[in-house]
C-alpha cells in the first residue's frame, strides 16, 4: 500500500526585497514519488535542495504552490487535519517549547494527539527511557543540551505511536550512542509495526545503513530515486585499494595495477588505488599478476563508491544535462 504519493509537487516562495521587484525562490520543483507502507526512505541533497520544504508540504505545514500529495490516503491540502492525526514529525529546528518540563511536554503531546492521560504517560515513560531522558523528566526543556533537546524532539514525534514518521535531520548533534538508538528504534518500529519513515540526512553512512530507498534532490528537483546499492551503481565502478608492504614495492604495485585494471592508479603513501570495473570476479587475476611481479601486498580492499561520491556525481550529471 502506498502511504505517501507526491505528484508534481512544487513550492515557490515569494521573496520581497526592497531594492528589486519581488522575485520567486523555487524550493521544490515538480517532485513526484511514492512511498510504500513500511519503507524507510532517505531524503538526501545539499543545503537548500528542498528537503525541508518537501517535508513541510507532506506534513501540511506548508501548502504546495502546485501539485498534489496524499499522505496516509488523505490530501495534504484539503484534509490536513486527518493527515496530522496520522503522522509524527521532527522538524529541523525542533518543536519542544522552552518553559515546559520534559515529562509534561511528552505527556501533553501524546494527549494532544488523542491519547488518554494514562496511555500518554506510559508511552512517554517508555520513550524517555529509550532516549535517556528519564533523568531529565523534571527538567525545563529550555535548559537541555543540544543533543538532549534533539532526543526530546524525537521522543515527542513518536509518543502517539504514529504509523508514518517524518524526521528532518533527526540525528544532527546526537552523540554516537543516541544516533545508534534512533537507528535501532526506526528499524524496530518498521519491523514490529510496519511504520513508514521518511528522513532527511546529510550523513551518507546513515542513509546507506538505515534506508531501503533514497531520494536525492538538488535545486528542488528529484535527481535520483532508488536503493542505496542502485544509486551507487549509477556512479561508476568500485575502487581497488592495495597497500604495499614497504616503500620499495610501490612502483611495482603501480605498474601491475595499471596493467590489470586498465586505468591510471593513484598513490597515497603506501596505498595504491585504481578504479576497478571488473569487481570481485576479477580480483583473482590481480592477485596472480602481483604474484608474477613478486609483490606481496600488506592489504587489499575492494571498495564500492561511497554515497558521498555518488552524490557528487549525480549532481554533476544533473548540471551537465
Ligand atoms: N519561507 C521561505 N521564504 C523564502 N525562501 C525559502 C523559505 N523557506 C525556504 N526557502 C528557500 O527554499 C530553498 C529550499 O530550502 P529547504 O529548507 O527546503 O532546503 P533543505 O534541503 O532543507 O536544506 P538544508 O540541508 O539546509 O536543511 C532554499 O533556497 C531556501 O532558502
Ligand atoms: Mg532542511
Amino acid at each position: 500500500m502506498l502511504v505517501i504519493r507526491a505528484n508534481r509537487l512544487r513550492k515557490a516562495y515569494r521573496e520581497s526585497s526592497r531594492s528589486a521587484r519581488p522575485s520567486e525562490v523555487v524550493a521544490v520543483d515538480d517532485v513526484s514519488f511514492d512511498v510504500a507502507e513500511g519503507e524507510i526512505v532517505g531524503l538526501l541533497g545539499p543545503n537548500g535542495a528542498g528537503k525541508t520544504s518537501t517535508m513541510q508540504m507532506l506534513t501540511t505545514l506548508a501548502r504546495p504552490t502546485s501539485g498534489r500529495a496524499q499522505v496516509a490516503g488523505y490530501d495534504v491540502a484539503t484534509q490536513s487535519r486527518q493527515v496530522r492525526r496520522m503522522i509524527g514529525y521532527v522538524s529541523q529546528r525542533g518543536s519542544a517549547s522552552s518553559e515546559s518540563k520534559v515529562g509534561e511536554e511528552l505527556v501533553d503531546y501524546g494527549m494532544l494527539h488523542g491519547l488518554s492521560r494514562a496511555a500518554a504517560r506510559s508511552g512517554a515513560r517508555e520513550l524517555a527511557a529509550r532516549y535517556r531522558l528519564d533523568d531529565l523528566w523534571e527538567r525545563e526543556a529550555g535548559t537541555l543540551s543540544g543533543g538532549q533537546r534533539r532526543r526530546l524532539d524525537i521522543a515527542m514525534s513518536l509518543v502517539h505511536a504514529p504509523r508514518l514518521v517524518f524526521l528532518d535531520e533527526p540525528t544532527v548533534g546526537l552523540d554516537p550512542a543516541s544516533r545508534a538508538s534512533l537507528w535501532e528504534h526506526v528499524r524496530e518500529l518498521r519491523d514490529a509495526s510496519g511504520v513508514t519513515v521518511l528522513l532527511s540526512t546529510h550523513y551518507l553512512d546513515e542513509a546507506d545503513a538505515l534506508c531501503d530507498r533514497l531520494l536525492v534532490i538538488s535545486g528542488g528537483r528529484l535527481i535520483a530515486d532508488g536503493s542505496p546499492a542502485r544509486i551507487k551503481r549509477r556512479i561508476g565502478p568500485d575502487t581497488l585499494i592495495v597497500a604495499a608492504a614497504s616503500e620499495v614495492d610501490v612502483s611495482a604495485l603501480v605498474s601491475t595495477l595499471g596493467r590489470s585494471a586498465g586505468d591510471a592508479p593513484r598513490v597515497s603513501g603506501l596505498e595504491v588505488s585504481v578504479r576497478f570495473p571488473g569487481g570481485a570476479g576479477e580480483l583473482e587475476g590481480v592477485l596472480r599478476d602481483l604474484r608474477d611481479a613478486s609483490v606481496s601486498p600488506a592489504s587489499l580492499e575492494l571498495r564500492p563508491p561511497t554515497l558521498d561520491e555518488a552524490f557528487l556525481a549525480l549532481t554533476a550529471e544533473e548540471k551537465a544535462a
